[in-house]
C-alpha cells in the first residue's frame, strides 16, 4: 500500500471517529500498528469506549486495545483453559473467588470464577496491580521458567515477579496485592465487544 493511500485511509478514518473510538480490528495485535489507528488523543484522554472486532480471534490469541491510556487484553479462552481456571485452590491464588477485593477489580455483572461475561472471552486491563507494570502473556502450560507442570498459563509481570492466571487472578505470594482489573464492557453482538460501557448502558 501506497503512502499516500495509508494517509487517505487515516486522513477518512479520522473523520468518521464520533464518541466510540474506532472498531479495532483482531489482527491489529501489534502496538505500533494500533496506535496508528487509535483516532484523536482528545477523544482517548476522554475516555471514550473502544469497539474492537473479535470474528477473528482464535484461541489463545490475544489483542491489545489501549483504553483510558491503559492496555486492555481481550483473549480468547480454549476449554482446557476454563477446565485448568477450576484446579486453581485457594492456597494457589490470593483471591480465587474475587470476594476480597471484587467492589474494586471488576464489575458487579462479572460474578464466575473465570471473569467474564462470556466464559471464552476474556477482557481485562493488562497493568499489574502492584507498581503498574504490564504483564506478560504466557499461555503455554508448564514454562519451565514459571513453576513447570504447575504454570497452567497465564501472566508474568517480569518487574518483580507477580504471576496471574488466565482469569487475571493473582497467585498467592507475590507481590502484587489484587487480581488485574476487568474493565466495563458488553457485547454490541457476537463479534463486536464495547469497552468501557457496561451492559445495562447500552
Ligand atoms: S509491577 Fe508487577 S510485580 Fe511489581
Amino acid at each position: 500500500m501506497s503512502g499516500q493511500e495509508i494517509d487517505l485511509k487515516k486522513r477518512r478514518f479520522l473523520t468518521n471517529a464520533t464518541s466510540v473510538v474506532g472498531a479495532v480490528g483482531v489482527g491489529f495485535v501489534a502496538w505500533p500498528f494500533l496506535s496508528s489507528w487509535m483516532p484523536s488523543a482528545r477523544a482517548k484522554a476522554a475516555g471514550a469506549p473502544v469497539d474492537v472486532d473479535i470474528s477473528k480471534l482464535e484461541p489463545g490469541q490475544l489483542v491489545r486495545v489501549l483504553w483510558r491510556k491503559k492496555p486492555v487484553w481481550i483473549f480468547k479462552r480454549d476449554t482446557t483453559t476454563l477446565a485448568n481456571l477450576e484446579m486453581f485452590t485457594d492456597e494457589d491464588l490470593a483471591d480465587k473467588d474475587g470476594t476480597k477485593d471484587s467492589k474494586s477489580q471488576q464489575p458487579a455483572y462479572i460474578t464466575q470464577s473465570h471473569r467474564a461475561i462470556k466464559a471464552e472471552i476474556a477482557v481485562m486491563v493488562g497493568v499489574c496491580t502492584h507498581l503498574g507494570c504490564s504483564p506478560t502473556y504466557r499461555p503455554e502450560l508448564g514454562a519451565a521458567d514459571l513453576g513447570g507442570d504447575s504454570w497452567k498459563g497465564g501472566f508474568y509481570c517480569p518487574c518483580h515477579g507477580s504471576k496471574f492466571d488466565l482469569a487475571g487472578r493473582v497467585y498467592a505470594g507475590v507481590p502484587a496485592p489484587t487480581n488485574l482489573v476487568v474493565p466495563p464492557y458488553h457485547f454490541v453482538s457476537d463479534s463486536l465487544i464495547r469497552v468501557g460501557v457496561d451492559p445495562k448502558a447500552s
